[in-house]
């Protein structure tokens, strides 16, 4: 008989047809000659309850379905008599694949800390708040491919192996297959990477953006959806080192055409999750975050805010507020600026745009004041900078003058700058961080248990 899922068996409609069920013992039950077992087979946040009569089986087989056990079940299912489900399976076979023993296996009927879990990350999975993360997850993920796919973009590979270290995003991990405890050395002393794999020093890539701007000026709308790598040292609860990153990039966009993309993507996957996720999330709803769903259609209906960065700054001069970190023009925002403006002062999401050009990268296009550069950050509740992007600067004179001023390697962006001298044009793109969506999507407080495994400072385990 071909298995059925969870999901498919609650969803249907209740017709005493035999069926196979395979999963994991949540909890058993027995009362007097009856033991009911809640399966869990991942499909749905629900179980389906099986149910056993102890006659009918083996004691050594029902001693050993308990929490954690995996079975298979057949039986024929049935409108429930019981409360808090429709359906459950009248158990005639049950097949036990492996046994779980109680007095070790770590997780228990008891909620546990989300710090607990981190440590049983292999196992955590089998939690309801965990499936439930992972199911959105991989909602959003298939939203993000529909969203593009359905307005012509293209899915761009960009390299996770790199030569540069163009963007100066951040401190990036080296790639090397030297020895380390002997490396080859120049006559100057110096590390000889003539000898390395490449020929070169090499780092994983802090984005794909670089690489995807040449193929959107010549494939029109491309976007990017990757596993980006930055060797900060930031323990926060919004940082990995290992992160994954959607990056669209869009010839003929302008600044204002990218900021309508962004806040549209964003509503569309909210959206999204609401309609194609709604269990999950009303579970998380109600153990997780209370206010999630309620969040999720505000800021669906509502329309971003958008200032740029001088206005903000007033904002914040005048805030009465006791700040951790200054401000004032020309320093960069910090996560408690961020959610001031959103969570404070303006209460929905906001898209700062025209940074000063020190503290942004050197891509962006410079403005006619030539001070500041025409960024967008889009900041989002709970969250601060959830997207960062900019109008790219097209022009090669004043994007050659911008590298040499922050003492990049232009040399070895030789290929960036042929773009600037072959029919240039003007573009646009942005890059959303898939953990920070996430964390939005789910109101799970640590970025650490939105990914599966979570690689920060002092931690690859798993
Ligand atoms: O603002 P960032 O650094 O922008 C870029 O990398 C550009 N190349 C994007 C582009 O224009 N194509 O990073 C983009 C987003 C941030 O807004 C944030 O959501 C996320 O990536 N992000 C991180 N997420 C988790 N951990 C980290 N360490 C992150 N650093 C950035
Ligand atoms: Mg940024």
């Amino acid at each position: 008989m071909k298995r059925k899922r969870v999901k498919e068996l609650l969803a249907g409609p209740v017709t005493g047809e035999k069926v196979l069920v395979k999963g994991w013992v949540r909890t058993k039950r027995e009362i007097k000659n009856v033991a009911f077992v809640a399966l869990n087979d991942g499909s749905t946040i629900n179980n389906i309850q099986v149910v056993i009569d102890i006659s009918l089986f083996p004691a050594d087989l029902l001693r050993d379905i308990t929490t954690g056990a995996s079975l298979g079940v057949t039986g024929t299912l049935e409108a429930s008599q019981g409360k808090g489900q429709s359906v459950e399976i009248l158990a005639s076979e049950v097949v036990l694949y492996g046994k779980c023993d109680p007095d070790i296996y770590p997780l228990q009927k008891k909620g546990h800390s989300m710090e607990f879990l981190r440590e049983i990350a292999h196992l955590r999975f089998r939690t309801n708040t965990f499936g439930a993360v992972m199911r959105i997850r991989h909602a959003m993920a298939f939203g993000i491919h529909k969203y593009f796919n359905d307005r012509g973009f293209f899915y761009l590979h960009t390299p996770v192996i790199t030569g540069s270290d163009a963007e100066g995003a951040g401190e990036m991990f080296h790639v090397t297959t030297l020895d380390l405890n002997d490396l080859p050395h120049t006559d100057k002393g110096a590390v000889d990477f003539e000898k390395d794999f490449f020929g070169k020093p090499t780092n994983l890539t802090v984005s794909g953006q670089l690489e995807g701007e040449l193929g959107a000026l010549a494939l029109g709308e491309i976007y990017t959806f990757g596993p980006t790598f930055r060797a900060e040292n930031s323990n926060t609860p919004r940082h990995l080192a290992e992160f994954w990153m959607i990056e669209p990039e869009m010839a003929f966009w302008d600044l204002n055409d990218n900021m309508d993309m962004a806040e549209d993507f964003l509503k569309y996957l909210i959206k999204y999750a609401l309609d194609n996720c709604r269990e999950d999330l009303e579970f998380l709803n109600k153990m997780i975050d209370k206010d999630l769903i309620e969040r999720l259609e505000f800021v669906l209906a509502n329309s971003f805010v958008r200032l740029t960065y001088t206005e903000a700054i007033k904002i914040l001069e005048a805030a009465d507020h006791k700040w951790e970190y200054e401000i004032g023009w020309g320093r960069d925002l910090q996560a408690e600026h961020e959610r001031y403006l959103v969570e404070v002062h303006f209460k929905r999401p906001v898209i700062l745009t025209d940074y000063p050009k020190a503290i942004k990268a050197f891509y962006m296009k410079l403005n006619d004041d030539s001070n500041t550069v025409r960024a967008m950050d889009v900041l989002f509740p709970g969250i601060g900078e959830i997207i960062g992007g900019s109008q790219r600067e097209e022009e090669l004179d004043k994007l050659t003058r911008r590298i040499e001023e922050m003492n990049l390697p232009l040399k070895d962006l030789w290929w960036y700058l042929d773009t600037r001298k072959f029919g240039t044009v003007p573009h646009s793109g942005f890059g959303l961080g898939f953990e920070r969506l996430i964390l939005f999507m789910t109101g799970m407080s640590n970025i650490r248990d939105v990914i599966p495994f979570p690689r920060t400072p002092r931690n690859a385990e798993f």
